[in-house]
C-alpha cells in the first residue's frame, strides 16, 4: 500500500499515490471538444449516482450494454494519475469526473465548449457520509470520532476536497462563462425523473418517457447497491476496505441529525450563514 498523504497544491489538497501534480497542472491545457462531459462534486455529493446516470443516458436506459464495465472507469476521474495521457485520444463522447476546484479546469470549458454538471449536497450530509468514507477508504486518514475529530477538520476544510464552501461557491460564481447545470443530490432523492430529464435536456438526448424510466429504475440507492458494477464492491481492498464500510452506505437526506450535537449544528449555521449570504443557493436539510 503506497504511503498515501494530503498534499497541498496551490490552495488544493491532492492525495500522494492517487495523484500527480504535474499531472494536474496539465489538465488546464487539455484539448476540449463541444461533446465533452464534467461532472464536478464535492466528495461524497454523488458522484457515483451520476456516473451511473451518465452512462445509462447514453445508452438509453438499457442497463445489458453498461453491466460491464464498473461506473468508475466507463466515466473516469480527471485527475487520477495516469488518465492525463489516456484524454487525447478518448473516443467522443468524453464523460469525465472530477472534485477539484474551478481553477485547474481546462481552459476552454471557459470558451464554452463541452458542458459541467455541478452536482451538490446538503454539507452536514456530505460531512457524515465523508467520516464513514474515512473509515473505509485506505487512502483517507481513519478518524475516531465524528464528533471532534472529523467535524473539525470538516470545518477547517483540512480534508481532500478543502473548504465545501470555497468549492461551491466558485464553481458557482463562474457558473455564466460555461455551459453549467446545478442539480442537487435532494432533488435527486425526491424526484430523480425529473432530474434525469433536465440533465437529458442538457446534454441535448432525448428520451422517451420510458427511457426516462428506465434509466431511473437502474439508478436507485437499491438497484446501484445491488449491482457490482456500480457499488464499487470489485475494487480492491488496497483501496477501499470494505470491511470497515460500504460505499452505498445509507442514501438518504438528514442523516446528520443522527452525529450532530446541538452545539455543533448551531456552529456549522452560523459559519454557513456567514459564507453562503451572497450566494442564491438553498438546501434540503431533512
Ligand atoms: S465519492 O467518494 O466522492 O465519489 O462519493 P460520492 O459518490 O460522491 O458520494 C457517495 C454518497 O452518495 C450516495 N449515493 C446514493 N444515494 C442515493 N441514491 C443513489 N443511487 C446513490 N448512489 C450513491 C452514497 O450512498 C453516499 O452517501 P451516504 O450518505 O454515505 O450513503
Amino acid at each position: 500500500v503506497p504511503d498515501y498523504k494530503l498534499v497541498p497544491h496551490e490552495g488544493f489538497n491532492l492525495i500522494s499515490g492517487i495523484h500527480s501534480p504535474e499531472e494536474v497542472e496539465q489538465i488546464q491545457n487539455w484539448k476540449i471538444r463541444e461533446s465533452d462531459i464534467f461532472v464536478v462534486t464535492y466528495p461524497k455529493s454523488g458522484t457515483i449516482w451520476l456516473q451511473q446516470i451518465l452512462s445509462l443516458i447514453e445508452v438509453k436506459g438499457d442497463a445489458t450494454a453498461i453491466n460491464d464495465q464498473l461506473t468508475s472507469e466507463r466515466i473516469p476521474w480527471i485527475e487520477v494519475m495516469g488518465n492525463e495521457e489516456k484524454f487525447d485520444s478518448a473516443p467522443s463522447p468524453r464523460i469525465r469526473v472530477t472534485h477539484l476546484q474551478y481553477k485547474f479546469m481546462p481552459l476552454g470549458l471557459k470558451k464554452k465548449k463541452g458542458k459541467v454538471i455541478y452536482v451538490a449536497r446538503n454539507p452536514k450530509d456530505v460531512l457524515v457520509s465523508y467520516f464513514h468514507f474515512h473509515k473505509y477508504a485506505t487512502m483517507l486518514e481513519t478518524l475516531a470520532s465524528i464528533k471532534d475529530t472529523f467535524f473539525e477538520k470538516f470545518m477547517e476544510g483540512n480534508v481532500y476536497g478543502n473548504c465545501w464552501f470555497e468549492h461551491i461557491k466558485t464553481w458557482h460564481s463562474h457558473k455564466d462563462e460555461i455551459n453549467f447545470l446545478y442539480v442537487t443530490y435532494e432533488d435527486m432523492i425526491k424526484d430523480l425523473g425529473s432530474v434525469v430529464e433536465k440533465i437529458s435536456l442538457f446534454l441535448g438526448k432525448t428520451l422517451t418517457p420510458q427511457q426516462v424510466n428506465k434509466v431511473v429504475e437502474h439508478s436507485t440507492f437499491k438497484n446501484m447497491k445491488d449491482n457490482p458494477w456500480a457499488n464499487y464492491k470489485m475494487i480492491p481492498s488496497s483501496l477501499l476496505n470494505q470491511q470497515h464500510g460500504t460505499f452505498l452506505r445509507k442514501g438518504t437526506i438528514g442523516d446528520w441529525k443522527n452525529y450532530f450535537t446541538v452545539a455543533q449544528n448551531e456552529r456549522f449555521d452560523r459559519l454557513y450563514q456567514q459564507k453562503m449570504k451572497d450566494v442564491p443557493l438553498s438546501f434540503i436539510w431533512d
